[in-house]
């Protein structure tokens, strides 16, 4: 766990001690908006509440989704949550620039659907699913992301192959043909769990899928 305040920091140890979990919990104080102090590839998740909607600006956000991406394993989720442009304080109060606004002393950076797909550059988008919390009651997001397995010029291949007019039908078992359109049949090459259609050389329209 990472906090750039050292209250926060002994706070989450001192709870992870008291119920036992003192092992398992490391909160370490680090600023976000540096690089993560963390080798590429060693996490399955991340998880952040209401962090990416701190003050801190739309590129220094976008820096550490990256930076983040770097330390998740290939397939690892990246999940977090951020305050959005339905809330009832955007657009209220001292604008601090960008998407910021302070009310009562707390600047919040709101998030609308283009600052999260710009957030997700080089992961899969999995779901943006919306919740309210507290008394207001304030309005987020929650996004899912994943970072994918497969290579970026592994994806422009399979990309190049779904455009084909040759793979327009792929064989998954025997005798039963599937629209190359199917989302599940693609989801799954992405994934790298099946390998795409090789072309079939008798039959212009055939494919299959391995
Ligand atoms: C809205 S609070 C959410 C706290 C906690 N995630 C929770 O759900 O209770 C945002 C947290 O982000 C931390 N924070 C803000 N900017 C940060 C930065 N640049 N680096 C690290 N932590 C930061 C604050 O110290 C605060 O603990």
């Amino acid at each position: 766990m990472l906090d750039y305040s050292q209250i926060a920091v002994d706070m989450v140890n001192g709870k992870a001690q008291a119920s036992g979990l003192g092992e398992l919990v490391t909160a370490i104080r680090h600023d976000v908006r540096a690089a993560l102090p963390f080798a590429d590839n060693r996490f399955d998740a991340a998880y952040s509440h209401m962090l990416y909607c701190m003050p801190i600006t739309n590129a220094e956000v976008e820096r550490l989704s990256q930076e983040i991406h770097r330390v998740l394993k290939p397939g690892g989720l990246n999940i977090f949550t951020v305050r959005h442009t339905g809330d009832p304080h955007f657009g209220t109060g001292i604008h601090r620039g960008e998407e910021m606004y302070e009310v009562g002393g707390f600047i919040v950076n709101f998030f609308d659907r283009a600052k999260v797909e710009r957030v997700s550059q080089g992961y899969d988008l999995l779901n943006v699913g919306e919740f309210e919390e507290g008394g207001m009651p304030r309005k987020l997001f929650r996004v899912t992301l994943k970072k994918p397995t497969v290579r970026p010029e592994e994806r422009q291949n399979i990309n190049d192959i779904r455009h084909d007019r040759r793979y327009s039908t792929a064989t998954v078992e025997p005798g039963v043909e599937v629209p190359q359109n199917s989302s599940r049949i693609w989801s799954a090459i992405i994934r790298g769990e099946l390998s795409p259609p090789r072309p079939t050389p008798n039959s212009p329209v055939g494919g299959e899928v391995v």
